[in-house]
C-alpha cells in the first residue's frame, strides 16, 4: 500500500504518542465519572480501539454507521446515519469519537441529533481536524492533529472503502483515485 502514497503525513509512532496523550486527557477530565465512548464507524474504528486503550476509567461503549462520502473524495454534504442509541445515551457523559471532521456535516449533525435527546454531557474527540474544508461551525473538544487539505488515508480512513488497514496516515497519490472516477 505504500506505494499508492505520495507521502506520509502522520506514521505509526507520531500517531501513538498523541493517542496516548489524549487518552490521559480524557482519563483527567471524566475522573469518578463512567463516560460512554461512541465510536462513529467505519472510520474511527482503529481510532477508537486505540483510544479507549488509553483511557485509564471504566468506560462503555456504543457503535454507531455515519456516511457521507459514497465513494467520492469529496463529501456529498447528505449525512446517512444508523443507530439505536437513542434510550442508552439518555443521561450519560457521552464522547463521540471520530477519526476526521473535514466539512464538519457528519459530526454537526450527530451531535444536535444526540443534544436532543438528553444526553447529560456532550464532547467531540476527533484524531484529525481539517479546517480549511468547513462548512458547518462545530469545533472537536479533543484533537489529535490539524491537518491541510489533503486526501487522507489509512489508520481507518479509506479511499472507496480501502486503506483503511494502513497502519500510517498517507496522502494519496492523485492518480489513485483519479483512475476510479473516471
Ligand atoms: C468520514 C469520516 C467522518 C466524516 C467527516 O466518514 O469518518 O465521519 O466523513 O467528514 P465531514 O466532516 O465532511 O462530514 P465517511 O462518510 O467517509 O464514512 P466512513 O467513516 O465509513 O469512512
Amino acid at each position: 500500500m505504500r506505494e499508492d502514497m505520495r507521502d506520509i503525513l502522520l506514521d505509526r509512532a507520531e500517531i501513538a504518542r498523541r493517542v496516548k496523550e489524549l487518552g490521559r486527557q480524557i482519563t483527567e477530565d471524566y475522573r469518578g465519572e463512567t463516560p460512554l465512548l461512541v465510536c462513529i464507524l467505519k472510520g474511527s474504528v482503529v481510532f477508537f480501539a486505540d483510544l479507549i486503550r488509553a483511557i485509564d476509567l471504566p468506560v462503555q461503549l456504543e457503535f454507531m454507521t455515519a456516511s457521507s462520502y459514497g465513494s467520492a473524495t469529496v463529501s456529498s454534504g447528505e449525512v446517512k446515519i444508523k443507530s439505536d442509541l437513542d434510550e442508552k445515551i439518555f443521561g450519560r457523559h457521552v464522547i463521540l469519537v471520530e477519526d476526521i471532521i473535514d466539512s464538519g456535516r457528519t459530526i454537526a449533525y450527530i451531535r444536535a441529533d444526540m443534544l436532543k435527546k438528553g444526553v447529560k454531557s456532550l464532547r467531540v474527540c476527533s484524531l484529525l481536524d481539517k479546517p480549511d474544508r468547513r462548512v458547518s461551525e462545530v469545533a472537536a473538544d479533543y484533537v489529535g492533529f490539524t491537518i491541510p487539505d489533503e486526501f487522507v488515508v489509512g489508520y481507518g480512513l479509506d479511499f472507496d472503502q480501502m486503506y483503511r488497514n494502513f497502519p500510517d496516515i498517507g496522502v494519496l497519490k492523485p492518480e489513485k483515485y483519479e483512475k476510479t472516477a473516471d
